[in-house]
């Protein structure tokens, strides 16, 4: 115990411990054996393994590892559950979140020791910030469920989410994925990660006490093991999974072809970047709070610090005085800033990383950290671009740094990840900042400011941070599915060679479409392609993997019309309509021809695929963002950005199938590489002269010809596409869901089944939404 004169004399802060005595008695009541939450009841435990708080080392309760046969009550449960919570209506449901939300508020101290007990975040930091953004969240999400049937009457429920959640704010992510799922009328299985089970626990009670019908919120525990068997469960219809990019990208492949709706938000290593115009004691403030706020285990931590060069030494003088007043040490002391590190093995991890490549630049750790699993707030600068620890997400409170010259570098060097999750930009010229924001590739990003979340507000990534958003009406997409019904797909075949062939005029290969000009296929071959009849309608080429690549390079080259004006881009679309109607008699005979389908239907898609061209050129400059009124001085914008280079695989209507991906992609800025239908490829090839005479700059749409299998692998796979869309065969989506694995890029297929989407889900699939967070009002 110090004398007051002690403490006067050294100005230091007293402990300002918060009792813990509920908490324990609350583990105590559950009979310090926990089972898993399954159809409205707790089950009996079964074989356990230890919560422990990671402070003090001790166990604070035994939780059960949940077997193949658990899971699979759980996921019946659900199912069970889910059509009747689906009709009982939006409003209805409303109620039941909004009693949620009251009840987290209602026992918000508990939830927030119980937080810091078995995480080891700071009780300042559980009270202020999870447990009172997870009652934002649910109050926010009954909104949704209250205006789901008038304001989304177009939308259904996908099923039973499988929701696979990490352990850095672990009733917070629980929020997150709950509370949409259930608002849309989606019923669930949850496992929290196995170090922090607790609060999941403690909200089954509160679905208890706030009307949850049985099965509709159903939470298993357990380790990865668990995770995957949720995974792998065919009565599950979506993954919702938050966690290490190593386990997004086996949830990826292990859902390949199943079927399952998938969202995933992965690790990020986000710059912070700042100008020397910033204000410097903001930054450093703010700084704090992006790399140290829960210990730096935070997806979009602040974690790659950029400076400007002339204000570095500075800066990093400032900070440093700045990390020495750093209180770490016992979580539950309301005066601590830095808690505990989750696990010891976590701890081991943050010592490894530092270890291996601290050396590159220079480490400083102004405060020392008490014993046990600790690890003490650190700086190392004079990194470069390419060393270990500026790459690697590290996952603990360690900053890494280098700096910068220009703006232009500083972009450079900001986009040299391989994630995509947030960032930070200061400066105080609202011109510099506002510049620099549309050119990061991040799926957030802060104007002076870090770490800010909102339910209004979109949250997620792009790249290896993964793909989907959580928050507003845009992370509704990932919980909805348009109404109707889809309807297997049976892929045509091409007509089969007759015995006679019958020649008509001059025999011509049509060749691929890249970069805005007719290219051999690099393999040199090529395929007759007959009409039913046996008649020869000519040869198309079969594309290789060279030539995807080629095709690619040529879209990754053609960047000018992502920044081109959305006007100017309708402008574009416009005119391949008017030249296409111009021909449409040459088309309809072609797709006769074919297809031998009728006149009628034939000259039905044509003038479908005109129609759909002037819808899109219509929505090129509609698509509004959004200002977001979050709960602080400012505005988050729902900026809606361009993916990229979207790789797409044609259905089989020979110039429907081709223009319904094309239209909305570049409508929306992007670039296309579109692998013409399998079965009729040749109207697809005579619309290289149309998009020669409309001003279509060369590289934006590539058209290529060949089987799919062939070439789904290639595209799927290829690092420089941001996402792959099929309305081909349902192995064809298989395999790209698959391969997309390696850089995680975006995908949409139809495994098979085929339905029509209304043109909001085209443009949805067509863009990323960037939430930018800025200073507005008082
Ligand atoms: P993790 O990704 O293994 O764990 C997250 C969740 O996934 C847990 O619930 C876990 O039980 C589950 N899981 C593990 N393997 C699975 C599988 N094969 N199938 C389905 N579910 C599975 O994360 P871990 O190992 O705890 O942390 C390792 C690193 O991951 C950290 O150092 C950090 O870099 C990163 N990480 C990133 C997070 C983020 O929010 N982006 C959160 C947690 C970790």
């Amino acid at each position: 115990m110090m004398t007051v004169k002690e403490i006067f004399e050294t100005m230091d802060y007293g402990a300002a411990p918060e009792s813990a005595a509920e908490a324990l008695a609350w583990l105590v009541d559950g009979g310090d054996r926990f089972g898993h939450f399954i159809n409205g009841a707790m089950t009996d435990p079964g074989e356990v393994f230890e919560a422990r708080n990671p402070a003090t080392g001790e166990t604070l309760a035994h939780l059960t590892q949940a077997t193949e046969a658990d899971v699979d009550t759980a996921v019946e449960a659900a199912r069970k559950a889910q059509a009747k919570w689906a009709k009982s209506g939006g409003k209805a449901r409303a109620k039941v979140l909004y009693a949620l939300a009251r009840l987290v508020q209602k026992h918000a101290r508990l939830f927030a020791v119980l937080e810091t007990l078995d995480n080891g975040k700071p009780i300042r930091e559980s009270r202020d910030i999870d447990v009172a953004l997870v009652a934002r969240h649910f109050y926010y999400h009954a909104g949704m469920a209250q205006l789901m049937d008038e304001e989304l009457p177009d939308r259904e429920a996908l099923g039973v989410c499988g929701q696979i959640v990490p352990w850095n704010f672990p009733l917070l992510m629980l929020a997150w994925k709950v509370a949409p799922a259930i608002a849309m009328g989606n019923t669930v299985v949850l496992k929290p990660a196995e170090y922090t089970s607790l609060t999941a626990l403690l909200f089954a009670q509160i679905c208890q006490e706030a009307g949850v019908p049985k099965g509709v919120v159903n939470i298993v525990t357990g380790d990865g093991a668990v995770g995957e068997m949720i995974v792998k469960h065919p009565g599950v219809d979506k993954i919702a999974f938050t966690g290490s990019t190593t386990v997004g990208r086996r949830i990826r492949e292990a859902t390949a072809g199943s079927g399952k709706s998938l969202t995933l938000e992965l690790g990020g290593k986000s710059p912070y970047i700042v100008f020397e115009d910033a204000d410097i004691d903001s930054a450093i403030e703010g700084l704090v709070d992006a790399i140290f706020f829960n210990q730096g285990q935070v997806c979009c931590a602040g974690s790659r610090l950029l400076v400007q060069e002339g204000i570095a030494e500075d800066f990093h003088a400032r900070l440093i005085d700045r990390m020495a007043k750093l209180r770490i040490g016992n979580p539950l002391d309301k005066c601590i800033d830095v808690g505990a590190i989750v696990d010891p093995v976590q701890l081991q991890r943050i010592e490894g990383l530092v270890s291996q490549g601290g050396s590159e630049g220079t480490v400083h750790q102004p405060v020392k950290a008490p014993e046990g699993c600790f690890y003490p707030p650190t700086l190392i600068s004079g990194l470069s671009s390419s060393s270990l620890l500026m790459q690697e997400e590290i996952f603990g409170p360690v900053l890494v740094s280098t700096t910068f010259r220009t703006p232009a570098e500083a972009v450079q060097l900001a986009n040299d990840t391989r994630y995509g999750l947030a960032a930070s930009v200061w400066s105080e010229n609202v011109n510099l900042a506002l510049d620099i924001a549309p050119k990061l590739v991040a799926g957030v990003v802060w104007v002076n400011g870090s770490n800010m979340f909102d339910a209004a507000a979109g949250f997620g990534g792009v790249r290896e941070s993964g793909f989907g958003r959580e928050g507003g009406w845009e992370g509704l997409m990932a919980y909805t599915k348009p109404a109707g019904k889809a309807v297997a797909v049976k892929p045509a075949k091409a007509h089969a060679k007759p015995d006679t062939i019958e020649v008509l005029g001059l025999d011509r290969t049509a060749k691929l479409y890249i970069g805005g000009k007719q290219a051999r296929p690099d393999g040199g071959y090529s395929q007759a392609i007959y009409s039913p009849k046996g008649k020869l309608l000519g040869h198309s080429s079969i594309a290789s993997r060279k030539d995807i690549r080629n095709a690619v390079e040529a879209a990754q080259k053609a960047q000018g019309w992502t920044k081109a004006t959305a006007h100017n881009r309708a402008q574009v679309l416009y005119f391949i309509g008017e030249n296409l109607s111009a021909r449409a008699e040459e088309f309809t005979s072609r797709i006769k021809d074919l297809t031998g389908t009728t006149e009628a239907k034939a000259k039905a898609e044509v003038e479908g695929a005109i129609d759909t061209l002037f819808t899109y050129a219509a929505w090129a400059d509609k698509l509004d963002g959004a200002a977001k009124p979050v709960p602080m001085r400012g505005v988050a914008l729902a900026m809606n950005e361009a993916v990229g280079v979207i790789g797409a695989f044609c259905d089989d209507r020979p110039l429907g199938g081709l223009i319904d991906v094309i239209a909305p992609a570049i409508a929306m800025g992007n670039r296309v590489v579109a692998v013409a239908s399998e079965a009729y490829p040749l109207a697809a090839t005579d619309f290289y002269q149309v998009l020669d005479t409309s001003d279509v700059p060369a590289g934006v749409v590539n058209i290529l010809t060949g089987p799919h299998d062939g070439l789904a692998a290639t595209m799927a796979g290829h690092m420089d596409i941001e996402a792959v869309w099929s309305f081909s065969s349902a192995a064809i989506s298989e395999v790209i869901e698959r391969e997309s694995a390696g850089n995680l890029k975006r995908t949409w297929v139809n495994n098979g089944m085929s339905r029509s989407y209304p043109a909001r889900d085209w443009l949805a699939q067509a863009t990323e939404v960037k939430t930018i967070w800025v200073p507005y009002g008082e």
